[in-house]
Formats: C-alpha cells, structure tokens, sequence
C-alpha cells in the first residue's frame, strides 16, 4: 500500500522554527531586569530576548515541555544543533552525536550494536531514535540517567563513544567553534563556555525534536483528506490497543516504564552482564531482563530493532510477539495471551496489519525539517 500519495502536502521545511509553531513571549521584562542588573554568580539566567515555545503538533495542539525556568529560546537550540552535529567534540575529530543519532534515520544509525566511536568497539547496545525525548522521564534503555542534561556527557565521555576528556571540552569548543561564543552572549549576556551550558543546549536541541505529523496523527486530526483510516491500518490500530497500548501508551507510545518482555532466559543474576538489564541500576529482580518501552514514532526508520538489534524487520518484531516469547519468572503479565500462556499469539492477518499501522507513524516532514541539521548555516 502507497501511504505517500495520500498525504497532504509537507508543510514547508524551510524555517523549521515556523513548522513547529512557535510564538514568541512578551513575559521576559522581569527576566531582562535581573539580568542586567548584574545577578551575582549564581545559576546564571538567560537573557529571554529569543525565548520561545514550541508547539507540539502543527495545528498548534500541546506546548513541548522544559526544565522550570528554562524556556526554550532559537539561540539555544541552535547552538545545540551545531554542538550535537559537531565531530570536534570527539577525541579524533570524526564523531558526533549525529554518527550515531542521524537526522534521515530519526536519530539513529541503522546497525543495532554499532561501532562507530572513536575506537570502533562494538556497544553493548543499539542507539535509540530521539525523538519527543522532552516527554521522557529517564534516559537509555535502563534508565540509568534522569534528563538529558545529565545524559549528554556520557557519550562525550564514554571511551568507546566520543572518547573526549570533558575538562578540555569547553576550551576545544571554544576553538574549532568560534560562533559558540556569540550564542552564549545571546543566551547568557556573557562569552563563558563551560560545560553546563553546553550540556544544556544539547539538551534543548535534543528536547525541540518533535514529531506528531505522522499519517496516524493526520488520521487522529482528521486532517483535510484524512478522515477514515484504510481498512489494514485500522485493524492494525485495532490490534495494536488491545495488545501492544498498554506498554506503548500515549501520544509517544511507550509508558516510561521498564518491562521484561521475554526476549531472553533468566541469566545469571551474578554476571555482570548488560543483558541484567534494569536489574543492574535498581538490583530488584523484577527489574531482571527490563528496558525501557521505546516509544514507537518513526519506527520503520530505526531497524534493527530491540536494545540489541536483535530483530531486522517489523514483521520479525510482531512475530515475536505473537509467538516468541520465552517464559520467565518475572515476564510481564501483559506479554500473555487470554490463557496465561507466554506470547500474544496473534493471527497471521492481523500481524500483516500491525505492521502496517506500525508504518503509519513515520513522520516524513519531521525527517525532511531534520535532515539538513548538521549542514552549516
Ligand atoms: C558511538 C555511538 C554514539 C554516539 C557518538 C552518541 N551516542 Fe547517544 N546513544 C548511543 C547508544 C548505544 C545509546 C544507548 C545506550 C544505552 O541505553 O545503554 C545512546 C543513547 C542516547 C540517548 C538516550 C535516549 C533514550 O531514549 O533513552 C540520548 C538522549 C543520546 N544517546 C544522546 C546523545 C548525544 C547528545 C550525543 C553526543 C554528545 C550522543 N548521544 C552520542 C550511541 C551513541
Ligand atoms: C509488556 C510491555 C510491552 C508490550 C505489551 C509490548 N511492548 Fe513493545 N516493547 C516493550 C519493551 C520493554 C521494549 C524494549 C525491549 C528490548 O529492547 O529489550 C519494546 C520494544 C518494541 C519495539 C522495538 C523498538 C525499538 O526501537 O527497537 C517494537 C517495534 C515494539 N516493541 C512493538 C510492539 C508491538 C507491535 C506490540 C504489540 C504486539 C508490543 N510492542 C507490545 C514493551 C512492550
């Protein structure tokens, strides 16, 4: 089935700000005041002259939320944008976040375990497409961090990722990335560069990535041309809320929560293998073999799938699920059919249709505003 011919026209990707809806506040006088009037050291405040706020859904739907007392503002998220796409953050100058977090691919890199650091060792695990990570409440596939502040230094950190030693970081950006210092002018009133500030804008960049423009939000809106879902769509949609929503719930299809969905048998609680999942940051059992449920946007872009890459295709995937499951102490009772039995067992059809559900939540205008991030501007 040919879902592109019946999507209504992109909205222009020329200034991406605009697609996201912004609109630009009038509250910043009492901010500004502070600012000037020189607020000693402290957490510093940024000057609001830009700030603004992203709209979640481009009929203006929902506000893409922040940390309290740090709006979004342009200058941020495009610093952010030239740090996250910058391979001078890397200890050899050829990685960036992008390597691994490609814009075409919704953020990841199409190999499962890569090994595409600066030492080229394969990773324990599959980089996750970021995609409405400003909704998430922890970050990687255990949850081992808790915003995406304190996220961004692990891979800049991490030998196997970018390798760099982060105390040199801010004097290395402030050299092969003269413009840093005129957005921390405009964001802060003053040219420091330090780690938390960087931190920070990758963060917001990575925060201002939003997509809800898929043909199932067109369907859900009603868009102009879009008021009934073709049949296998809609019994995928079917299919899915009785046995998939209630793990990937909501608007961004997961629950943030960690589940133990029958990939693997019990393993050796006293290894200290990455497949102890969970277990390995909380050291309760239910968390053995637990990840984080991946919201599903952009899916049919981000194979290979699982937190190893374990499964090509979203048919394998939905396979799986249906008949795959392996039976372990701690298996999420959702991952059982109506006889308690391990596996949704799921009709050949209705896999069929799943799948095709699944394909209508890419999100071509979020790919197309996307894509050219890194390119200088
Ligand atoms: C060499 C590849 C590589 C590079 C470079 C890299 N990442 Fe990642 N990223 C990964 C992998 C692998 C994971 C999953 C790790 C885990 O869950 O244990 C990940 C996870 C993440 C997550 C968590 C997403 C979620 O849904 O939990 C965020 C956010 C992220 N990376 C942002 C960044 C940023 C920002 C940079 C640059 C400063 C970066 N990454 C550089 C491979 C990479
Ligand atoms: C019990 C909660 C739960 C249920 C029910 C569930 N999932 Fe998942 N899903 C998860 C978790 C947790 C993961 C990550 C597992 C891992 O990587 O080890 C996941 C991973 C996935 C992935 C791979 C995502 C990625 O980025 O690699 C897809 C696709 C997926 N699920 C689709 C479905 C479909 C379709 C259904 C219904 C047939 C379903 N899920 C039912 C929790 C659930």
């Amino acid at each position: 089935m040919d879902y592109g011919s019946s999507q209504s026209p992109k909205p222009s990707v020329g200034n991406r700000l605009n697609f996201v809806g912004l609109i630009v506040l009038v509250l910043f006088a009492t901010i500004a005041i502070g600012s000037i009037s020189g607020c000693e050291q402290g957490p510093t405040r940024q000057l609001a002259s830009d700030t603004l706020v992203l709209r979640a859904s481009p009929d203006g739907g929902g506000v893409v939320p922040h940390p309290a007392g740090l709006p979004f503002t342009k200058a941020e998220i495009e610093l952010g944008q030239m740090l996250f796409h910058s391979t001078a953050l890397s200890s050899n100058g050829k990685v960036s976040c992008a390597t691994c977090h490609n814009p075409s691919l919704s953020f990841t890199d199409g190999m499962g375990q890569n090994n595409l650091g600066v030492t080229a060792v394969k990773l324990d695990r599959s980089a996750p497409a970021l995609v409405n990570l400003a909704w998430a409440d922890s970050m990687f596939w255990d949850g081992r961090a808790f915003s995406l502040e304190q996220q961004a230094l692990g891979p800049l950190n991490h030998p196997n990722e970018m390798g760099m030693d982060t105390t040199q970081l801010p004097a290395k950006v402030a050299e092969v990335l003269p413009k840093a210092k005129d957005y921390m002018i405009r964001i802060y009133g003053d040219p420091l560069i330090n780690n938390q500030r960087i931190v920070r804008a990758i963060a917001m960049y990575e925060r201002s990535l939003v997509s809800r423009n898929s043909l199932y939000d067109k369907y859900r809106r009603r868009d102009p041309g879009h008021r009934m879902m073709p049949d296998a769509m809609a019994n995928g949609f079917l299919i899915f809320n009785v046995n998939c929503s209630n793990c990937h719930s909501g608007d961004n299809f997961t629950d943030n929560l960690y589940h133990n969905i029958g990939l693997e048998p019990w393993p050796d609680l006293n290894s200290d293998k990455p497949g102890l999942a969970r277990y390995r940051v909380t050291k309760r059992e239910s968390d053995v073999g637990a990840y984080k449920t991946p919201g599903l946007r952009n899916i049919a872009l981000t194979a290979p799938y699982m937190h190893d890459g374990r499964f090509k295709t979203l048919a394998e995937v939905v396979a799986f699920y249906s008949d795959h499951v392996i039976e372990v102490p701690n298996l999420d009772p959702n991952m059982r059919d109506n006889e308690r039995k391990a596996g949704l067992h799921i009709s050949a059809q209705d896999q069929a249709d799943l799948v095709v559900f699944l394909q209508a939540l890419t999100d071509t205008a979020f790919v197309a505003e996307h894509r050219g991030d890194g390119k200088a501007k």
